[in-house]
């Protein structure tokens, strides 16, 4: 199955990103990752980045399509003061984002910017400020990179869009298509 994006062109998005990141932060960045989908950007992205790169994280739970978040694992750092960037799988429709960008800047960071690797803009509710993007990607489910389906095909160094009804429908068909090569 051919990806939308192998693990090559991923990789030199991440550098370009964490170059520009080294760039705007040359006295160091708290980076905060979302759990669990943005682990396999966020440690590729500190090791290229030639800056100090703190790291925290935390964990959100969505009720259904509601729009609405809640933090269910909260950071251990204090952000006040600092300079803060959001480090983000994947963008949607932009509610989870909003939410958490709203928690954090009442916490008092000195500056608060988002990183996010996937956009899909288009799917976009809400108007969200993204500072550093990798790729701005179609209306299509995509898994891989971090990126899950009921909690499968995280592990993938490339990204591939699934149809998530089909995936449902027959697994094992799925998991040889996209592990197969
Ligand atoms: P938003 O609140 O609609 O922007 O949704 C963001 C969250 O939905 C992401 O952090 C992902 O967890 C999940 N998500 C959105 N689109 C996809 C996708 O194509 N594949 C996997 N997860 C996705």
């Amino acid at each position: 199955m051919t990806p939308l994006l192998s693990s090559d062109e991923i990789q030199s998005a991440v550098r370009r990103l964490a170059a520009e990141l080294s760039e705007a932060y040359g006295d160091g960045v708290l980076l905060v990752a979302v759990l669990k989908g943005s682990i396999p950007f966020l440690a590729d992205l500190i090791r290229a980045m030639s800056v100090q790169a703190e790291v925290d994280f935390l964990a959100l739970s969505a009720f259904g399509d509601t729009g609405r978040v809640r933090i269910i694992k909260d950071l251990d750092i204090d952000i006040h003061g600092r300079d803060v960037v959001v480090v983000e799988d994947i963008i949607d429709t932009g509610l989870t984002l909003t939410y958490l960008l709203n928690e954090l800047r009442g916490r008092g960071p000195r500056s608060l910017e988002v990183c996010a690797l996937f956009d899909k803009e288009v799917r976009r509710i809400v108007p969200t400020p993204v500072r550093y993007r990798g790729f701005t990607i179609g209306d299509s489910f995509v898994v891989g990179y971090g990126l899950d389906l009921d909690g499968f095909f995280r592990n993938l160094d490339s990204l591939f869009v699934v149809d998530p009804d089909a995936v449902r429908q027959d697994p094992a068909a799925h998991v040889e298509l996209v592990y197969g090569g």
